[in-house]
Order: structure tokens, then C-alpha cells, then sequence
């Protein structure tokens, strides 16, 4: 999901330490979507003036898609349901998909452990999780490379769903957040799956191409630095096999691409993305709104 700036509303754990039950669990994530609950927090952010934080609504009594910044949140203290809101999803909707996503304990955990971490709303959604694990399956992949790891749930869904033999590299520069998913490599009973190269991933990608060779991998996922987006395509498109898939996460960010500001970088970046890949022939494409966009690749 989204990389970078930190949010304007409270951490993670500053919400947790004055909301204790804020996203504790599913069951709760669904009481907090639910229309009620929807129309009650709605009617809250209208009534409560302009310091109370951003009022979502105010520019029209009918609430709509319209372009929210990544660090507006809908709901005060939420760090899941932001995204799929953002893209016009009503709450409702998003919490019956949420009801029917499969979503393993072992993920839910990793979830709640990583909304007391900074930077949680980076985390792929529970639907692209099993979306991802899902994809591992149609394609038969062994062989699994991710650009962007933070404390690993979208490698945990995919691994998860890897043969016994299968492997996953998993590329992430920053040692914090990987102390949680190296512990959730554990517990998902993956860990032997994992192999993590930690440091910037153009490197490690070069790295990667030089030590397994041209179309070694079956599958790959994007998730890291907009901006460098690009270049981790042309990376994958060496690293993977013809028929294989390459996964890029915000390729819809949030909105932003449609009209990117002129200094909104990751934006534009984005959208030039998208632009190549729509005439872009080494590729088959499905873009899909889940998540803040995210776009399948088929290497011809
Ligand atoms: C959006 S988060 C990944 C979320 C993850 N896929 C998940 O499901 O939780 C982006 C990650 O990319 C990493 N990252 C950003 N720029 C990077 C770079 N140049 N090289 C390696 N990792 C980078 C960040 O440290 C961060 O952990």
C-alpha cells in the first residue's frame, strides 16, 4: 500500500492508547462499518467544526467518490478501511467484502500488531492478501520476488500459499518493521520460505538477476518507492517468465493519478506508469480497483 509520509491523524498507538478497541478485530472492524455505525461517525465529523479534524463531507450533503488525501482517514482511529472508501466503495459495501474475505488468524494478528507500528496504513488490505495468495495458486508459482516487505503481511499471504518448496526473496531497505514480519514468518510457519535481502532494491534487484538468471521467477509483486516504480517493472520483466505475473500495488493511488498535482511526484510517477503499461506490448493487463489499484501483468 502506500509508502511514506507519516499521517496527520493520530499513530497507531496514540489511537490505541485513547480508543483500546480500536481495530481489535474483524468482528469490531465490521460493527464500525456497519450502516449505523457509518451514518453515526458521519453524523459526528459533520457536527463537530473544523478543529475536530477532516469533515469528509462538508463540501456535499451527498457523500461521493471524490479525491482523498492518503492521510485523511473517513473514520477517526481506522487504518484499513481508508483506501477502498477513498476510491468511492460506500462503507457499507466495503464492510460486507470484508465479511467475505478470508482472512487467516495468523494475518489478522499481524494486522492488529502492525496498526501500533508507524506507518501501518502502508499495509495491503486483507482482500489484496488474499487476493495475492490466491494469484500464487492460479499460477502455480514456486518462485515469488517482493519489492516492499514493512512488517509482511502481503509476503505472508503470498508465501502462505507457496508449495512447501516454493521460495519467496523479499526485498525491503528499512530493518524496522521487518523484526515484526520476521516474527510472523514464524508463527505462519513460513519463515523457511523467506529469504529477505535487506537494502535498496534496485540493488538487490540487480543482485537477484545476476545470481538466478533471466526468468527465474514465476511471479513478482511491487509495493515500495512510487517513484521508482518503473524501474522495478523493467527489473521484473528480466526476473520473471514469460507467462508469469508481476503485481503492482497504487496504481490508482488513492485517486491522485487522474489528475496529479504538478508537485505530487509519486503521483505523476504513477500515472506514466499506468500510461506505459496501457501500450506496452511484453504485457497482458488487468487493472483492478482493489486496494488503491492495483495492476496484473502477464509477461508475454
Ligand atoms: C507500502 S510498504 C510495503 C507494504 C507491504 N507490502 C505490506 O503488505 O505490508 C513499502 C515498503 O517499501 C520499503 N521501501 C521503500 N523504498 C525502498 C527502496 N528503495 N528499497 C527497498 N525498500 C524500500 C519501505 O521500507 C516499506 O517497508
Amino acid at each position: 500500500m502506500l509508502f511514506g509520509r507519516r499521517p496527520p491523524y493520530p499513530t497507531a498507538s496514540e489511537r490505541a492508547h485513547r480508543h483500546p478497541t480500536d481495530w481489535r478485530n474483524i468482528s469490531e472492524q465490521r460493527a464500525l462499518l456497519s450502516p449505523q455505525s457509518t451514518a453515526q461517525c458521519h453524523h459526528r465529523y459533520r457536527t463537530r467544526g473544523p478543529s475536530a479534524g477532516p469533515d469528509v463531507h462538508s463540501s456535499s450533503p451527498t457523500p461521493g467518490p471524490r479525491r482523498l488525501h492518503p492521510r485523511e482517514s473517513l473514520v477517526p482511529g481506522e487504518t484499513l478501511n481508508k483506501v477502498p472508501l477513498a476510491l468511492g466503495m460506500t462503507a457499507r459495501v466495503y464492510g460486507y467484502l470484508l465479511e467475505h474475505t478470508r482472512e487467516p488468524q495468523v494475518l489478522r494478528q499481524l494486522r492488529e500488531a502492525t496498526a501500533a507500528v508507524s506507518g501501518a496504513h502502508m499495509q495491503v488490505t486483507p482482500e489484496q492478501g488474499a487476493l495475492l495468495g490466491l494469484l500464487v495458486e492460479l499460477i502455480g508459482a514456486r518462485r515469488v520476488v517482493e519489492v516492499g516487505v514493512f512488517t509482511g503481511y502481503s509476503s505472508s499471504a503470498m508465501a502462505m500459499a507457496l508449495p512447501p518448496d516454493g521460495k519467496l526473496v523479499a526485498l525491503d531497505r528499512d530493518e524496522r518493521p521487518l523484526e515484526l514480519a520476521r516474527r510472523f514468518w514464524q508463527l505462519a510457519g513460513v519463515a523457511d520460505k523467506v529469504e529477505l535481502r535487506v537494502g535498496p532494491a534496485l540493488e538487490s534487484l540487480e543482485q537477484l538477476l545476476e545470481r538466478d538468471g533471466p526468468g527465474s521467477y514465476d511471479m513478482a509483486f511491487i509495493d515500495a518507492d512510487k517513484r521508482s516504480y518503473d524501474q522495478y517493472y523493467e527489473f521484473m520483466l528480466k526476473l520473471v517468465r514469460p507467462g508469469g505475473l508481476i503485481a503492482i500495488d497504487n496504481t490508482l493511488f488513492y485517486g491522485r493519478v487522474v489528475e496529479p498535482e504538478a508537485n505530487d511526484k509519486a503521483a505523476i510517477a504513477l500515472h506514466q506508469l499506468n500510461v506505459k503499461l496501457l501500450e506496452d506490448q511484453r504485457v497482458s493487463i488487468g487493472m483492478l480497483p482493489i486496494g488503491d489499484g492495483m495492476t496484473l501483468c502477464r509477461r508475454r
